[in-house]
Formats: C-alpha cells, structure tokens, sequence
C-alpha cells in the first residue's frame, strides 16, 4: 500500500516528532505497509505467539454463546471489526452467525489495502452467502461513516489484544471516542491479553526465527523508502522486555553503533549514541482489575466475559452505559 500524500505528511510529522524526542520513539501505527501485514500473519503463526491460539480457542470452543449475545434481542447486525488483518479467528464467528440464519453485514475496517483485500478474496470464496463490506483506512476515519443510526445493532470487534499497543489514557480514548457513535443497543468486543508468567510474555516480543525483529525493523526500512531515509538495518537490533509491575511488555530498536541518520524528504539528521533505544511498542496486559476500571473509564459496562480454562486469555463483550 503507498501511502496518500495526507498520511504520507502525517507519517514524516510522526517520524520527526519521534526520532527528535528523548528517548525516541516511533509511532507502532506505521508497522503496517504490506509488508508489515505480511510479516505480522506470520508472527500469529509462531510457536510463541500464544495470542492467536489462545483467542481463536475461545472461539471455536465458545462460538455458540458469543454468536447468541451479539445476536440475541437485535433485528439485524453489523459487525464492525477494527484492524481485520487475515481474520481468521473472525471467520469462526462468521460460519457460526451464516450456520444460525442471523441477518448480519460485515464491515472489516483495515488500514492496509493488501489485507482487505486478502481477507475479503477469501471470504467471498469460502462464504458465499456472507455480506461484507470492507473499508480501507483508518479506523476512527471509517467509523464515523459507518455510525448511521441505521435500526441495526453495531457490534464491533477489536481484537487480538490490539488495545494493548494503546497507553492507558489512549486507551480510554479511544473507548471514550467509540463510545459517542455507538447508541445503547450496541456492544464492544475486545480482546485482553492477562497477566501471566513474565518468562511467556517475553518469548512472544522475541521469536527465535526473528519475525519479529523483523517486522520492527521493517518500520525503518519503510522510512527509507517512503521518506528517503538512509537507516542501515544491520545496525539496529531488535530488544523485547517485560516489566511485571506495569504488567507491560515493551519493544525497541538499538542502535548498535554511534551513527547519524539523514532522512532526504524532511531534510533533517538524527543523531544516536551506541546502544540509545527506539521505544517501538508498548503491549500491555491486563488483571480483571484493569479491565474493570478500563471499561468504566471508557463509558462502557462489562455484559460478558468469555475465558479459557487459565484465564490466559479474555474477550469481553461491553455495552454502553
Ligand atoms: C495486530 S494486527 C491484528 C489483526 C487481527 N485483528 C487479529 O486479531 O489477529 C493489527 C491490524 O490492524 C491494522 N491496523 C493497525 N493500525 C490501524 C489503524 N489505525 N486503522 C486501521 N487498521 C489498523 C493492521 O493493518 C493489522 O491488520
């Protein structure tokens, strides 16, 4: 996907803004170009990104009781789902709802064109009878457009623990902004990764194969095409750590050597010392605790929760308050 020369503006004023605070940062948002959407379905696919498995055992174990609260007391739903990606695990829930006869349209909103339309390739295929109407872009940009009041209820999905690359007060944002076009009828399906053995949390952020080093790599490699930068990727390494008492596991980029970097189309130059980090992404996790306080702070009240049997994993279904 190449960005529009509004995000593409946008992504230069980010990269400025990061790479000339203290400590530097970049914003996770820009991970996504093709080839971040390529390399994170493979993450989902390792064998220490427990994330996927944990939720899509949720729902295929569960598919009954969540198709039944998203569906039960609504005439006709549309299901809103916020960054799609490959939706796999989303495709349990859609044979489900197509097999129970519920009158429903799904809206995949993806800031990736390649993912959209990958998804919705495969979905036409393996669903024949499935409505789908996916929106490329942003996600609050999307929403707006969708948020008619059309009689239908929205459901809307956000997956894959997703709301954990948000800070706190993001988060709460984020919520709060969902919350002012959803009407009472509606619900909020979000996927919360739980606070489990440090030692877990840490091999998922730093894969043996290096996928993921990878992927956080491919952001520079996007500014050196996008905006003309000169990063040498052999000279940054990936570094993933987690912090228990913030329950938050962070990535970084180092920087291995002392260098400059020259980024051509915002003519500017960043400095680095030997071994300065690149806070890249923050994935936090969750105690009931927090999202208790989260879904309160947010406007919403918890309806249901769906867990497996460790309470590894939760996805929590909100209604507005
Ligand atoms: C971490 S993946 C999660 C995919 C899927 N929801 C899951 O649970 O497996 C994040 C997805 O969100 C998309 N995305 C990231 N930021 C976005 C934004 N601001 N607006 C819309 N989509 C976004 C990415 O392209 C990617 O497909």
């Amino acid at each position: 996907m190449e960005s529009t020369s509004l995000e593409l503006s946008q992504f230069a004023e980010d990269v400025i803004g990061g790479l000339s605070s203290t400590p530097k940062h970049l914003s996770s948002r820009y991970f996504y170009d093709d080839e971040g959407s390529r390399l994170f379905m493979e993450i989902m696919k390792l064998p220490e990104y427990y994330l996927t498995r944990a939720e899509m055992k949720i729902f295929t174990e569960q598919k009954d009781a969540i198709c039944e609260a998203f569906s039960e007391g609504a005439g006709a739903v549309d299901l809103i789902e916020l960054g799609a990606g490959d939706g796999t695990k989303t495709a349990v829930l859609i044979e489900h709802l197509l097999s129970k006869g519920v009158d429903f349209t799904y809206h995949p909103i993806d800031i990736s064109q390649e993912a959209n339309d990958a998804l919705s390739s495969r979905f036409h295929e393996k669903f024949p009878a499935l409505r789908i109407e996916p929106h490329t872009g942003d996600y609050f940009q999307v929403l707006g457009s969708l948020c008619n009041n059309n009689g239908r209820r929205k459901v809307v999905m956000f997956l894959g623990s997703n709301i954990g690359n948000f800070l706190r007060e993001s988060a709460v944002a984020f919520f709060r902004d969902l919350r002012k076009v959803l009407s009472e009828d509606d619900r909020l399906f979000i996927g919360f990764d739980m606070q489990k053995d440090p030692r877990t949390i840490v091999a998922a952020y730093d894969d043996a194969q290096g996928v993921t080093s990878a992927f956080n790599l491919n952001l520079l490699r996007r500014i050196n095409r996008e905006l003309g930068g000169d990063f040498d990727l052999d000279k940054f390494s990936h570094y993933a750590q987690y912090r228990p008492m913030e329950c938050a596991a962070r990535s970084f980029l180092i920087s291995r050597e002392k260098q400059t970097v020259t980024i051509k189309a915002i003519n500017r130059s960043f400095d680095f010392y030997q071994w300065e980090p690149i806070f890249m992404e923050i994935s936090q996790k969750y105690t009931h605790a927090m999202i208790d306080e989260l879904s309160r702070d947010g406007g919403f009240e918890i309806a249901r929760e769906f867990f497996n049997e460790k309470d590894f994993y939760i996805d929590s279904l909100w209604r507005p308050i």
